[in-house]
């Protein structure tokens, strides 16, 4: 990872991690928040990933962007420890603590239990207690806040997470979810993923952020262009006008370090291209701009941390307009 690169992923874990946190919490269902997260941190990799998901899998409520962050830690961490390529298996299953034989001493009684194992080089016993402390790392370029931001998303939703391993052998993460009791309507019912096509172009300073978004988005269908600042995305619009690729959407990133953000650019892009539909992105969901995005001249919001079925609703939505 280059410098800065690695210092806004830090700025972002340690936000999660800190402050940031506290989950919005909707019904979903665990495995399309898995589907998710290895599409996003396995893409173009060379280990495989094998999954196995209940058929009766309970639905939890958690925050969908918070989860996805935490499987992908975690999934992160396996292929580290299989540079050479190797297998990943992740199982769901319903678990209830009084099955088994099994306590957790949490407090609830049915859990979802995901299951994530690597055959890579695992953990020596001197340190398996220390993996889940802040800074805490092996590794050369590491944070060490991975596992500490996982350990802090899993408490505050009021689950657990466990690990154990044989050096040499490999490692596996147990990561307890409360289950959803009543059966309602989930946001991954409502949307599934809904497939769409379109151009589109993003806006956000973080290169990590156009990666994933523009994997989301082509696998949904639509073609992606991303822009760091405000000006690159004007000048990208210019160059489309009257093109056959001229965009569609635009998504801009609400606050953009050292360059043009959101605010600003909605007006120059609908001057160039008037009927194009903006919605303006941010992690600060209490900015007065994202609850009257009308009034700075946005057709519609787009609240970070991203989920598959956020985006493709968002997009929809402000296409049909
Ligand atoms: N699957 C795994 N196999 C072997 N060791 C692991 C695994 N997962 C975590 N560890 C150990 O736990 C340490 C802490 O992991 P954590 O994800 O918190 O930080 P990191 O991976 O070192 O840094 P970052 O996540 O910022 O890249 C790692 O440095 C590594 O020693
Ligand atoms: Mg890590």
């Amino acid at each position: 990872m280059k410098g800065a690169q690695q210092a806004t992923h830090l700025t972002k874990q340690l936000l999660t991690f800190s402050r940031g946190g506290n989950p919005v919490k909707k019904v979903h269902k665990v495995e399309i928040l898995i589907r998710d997260a290895i599409e996003i941190s396995l893409s173009g990799s060379k280990q495989r990933c094998q999954t196995e998901i209940a058929p009766d899998l309970w639905n939890t409520k958690v925050d969908g962007g918070q989860i996805i962050q935490n499987f992908n830690n975690i999934i992160i961490n396996a292929k580290q420890a299989m540079p050479e390529g190797g297998q990943i298996s992740i199982k769901a299953k319903n678990f209830h603590q009084t099955w088994d034989g099994e306590n957790l001493n949490l407090g609830e009684a049915k859990y979802v239990r995901v299951e994530i194992r690597d055959s890579g080089v695992g953990i020596s016993q001197s340190i398996i207690g220390n993996i889940f402390d802040p800074f805490f790392t092996t590794k050369k370029n590491g944070t060490g806040l991975g596992l500490a931001t996982c350990y802090t998303i899993i408490k505050k939703h009021g689950g657990d997470i466990r690990v154990e391993s044989e050096p040499g052998k490999g490692t596996v993460f147990y990561i307890y979810l409360p289950a959803e009791e009543e059966h309602i309507f989930t946001e991954s019912d409502a949307m599934q993923a809904e497939k769409g096509s379109g151009r589109v172009l993003i806006m956000d300073d973080d290169e990590m952020i156009i990666n994933m978004l523009t994997l989301l988005l082509k696998s949904l269908g639509y073609s992606v262009e991303g822009a760091m600042d405000g000006e690159a995305a004007i000048e990208l619009c210019k160059e489309k006008i009257n093109s056959e690729s001229a965009f569609q959407i635009a998504i801009l990133d609400l606050t953009v370090s050292g360059g043009m953000g959101g605010e600003e650019t909605v007006g120059h892009l609908k001057a160039l291209e008037p009927k194009i539909k903006v919605l303006v992105s941010s992690g600060y969901s209490t900015d007065p701009i994202m609850s009257n995005f009308k009034k700075y001249g946005f057709d519609g919001v787009m609240p970070k941390p991203y989920t598959k079925e956020s985006l493709s609703r968002a997009l929809s939505k402000a296409l049909q307009k």
